[in-house]
């Protein structure tokens, strides 16, 4: 990835928030007197190296025209699909059409806790390498890992020390994250996984964990503690 590639950020938003079971898509709920979408977009437009910010939204998302950061010069509206892979395909072919060859950071928008310096150390962690093969923001697992087989009963025990998860942003080419994705089947669920199977070996960097996916009622209580920890430690995002 050279040094001064134009890296831009690709948004899914689409999301209905089935599992928060919120009436509204989860995006749309409030912390701490901002919407999530609003906590996420505030941190991916005070991150510098960003040029651009795609937002793929549902077709008939009434909630997003009223958010004035929808507005913004440097955040660009596009419509989703029906599952993350097209939501996200949709993005990067809006990034493709004013740079083909950009790299993009793809983020979660029900992840508002995102921090920038984990941002920055995913830049880095590619920036002057020729043969970057792309990155993710990930967590070791803390806890004894099980495989389950039918009946969950116990299949066997896995080397914790090579498990991790994987959150987001990951940041790959766009281009070629556009053709990973491409006809991508029912098992892929993130960008990485995309690319492993198109043959790429992604480095996994670590991130902090609070960087939550916000998914279930009880996320949310979870997410105002991170953010008031996040402010105690002085961290702010401001952008023009
Ligand atoms: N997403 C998207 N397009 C879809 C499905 C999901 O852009 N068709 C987005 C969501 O809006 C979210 C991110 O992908 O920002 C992660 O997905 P997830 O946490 O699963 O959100 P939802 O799909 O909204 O939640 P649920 O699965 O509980 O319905
Ligand atoms: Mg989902």
């Amino acid at each position: 990835m050279r040094r001064d590639v134009a890296i831009h950020a690709v948004v899914p938003a689409a999301g209905v928030g089935a599992r928060m079971g919120a009436g509204l898509p989860k995006q749309y709920l409030t912390l701490a007197g901002r919407t999530l979408a609003e906590h996420t977009l505030s941190r991916l437009l005070a991150f510098a190296p960003i040029r651009q910010v795609v937002v793929a939204v549902a077709e008939a998302d009434p909630w997003w025209p009223e958010l004035s950061v929808a507005r913004q010069p440097r955040v660009t509206t596009v419509h989703g699909g029906d599952t993350r892979a097209h939501s996200v395909r949709a993005g990067l072919a809006e990034v493709l059409a004013r740079d083909p060859d950009a790299w993009v950071l793809v983020h979660d928008m029900a992840r508002p806790l995102l921090r920038l310096s984990d941002m920055q150390a995913l830049l880095d962690s590619c920036a002057g390498q020729d043969d970057a093969q792309g990155a993710i923001l990930a967590l070791p697992v803390s806890d004894t890992v099980k495989q389950a087989g039918p009946g969950a009963l116990i299949e066997a025990t896995l080397d914790r020390a090579l498990i991790w998860r994987a959150l987001t942003p990951q940041l790959f080419p766009a281009a070629a994250l556009h053709d990973a994705l491409t006809g991508a089947h029912a098992g892929i669920t993130d960008e990485a996984s995309a690319m492993e199977a198109a043959g790429w070996r992604p480095r996994l960097v670590p991130a902090r964990a609070d960087n939550i996916k916000v998914t279930l009622p009880e996320d949310l209580a979870l997410a105002r503690f991170y953010l008031e920890a996040q402010r105690q430690e002085g961290l702010a995002w401001r952008f023009a």
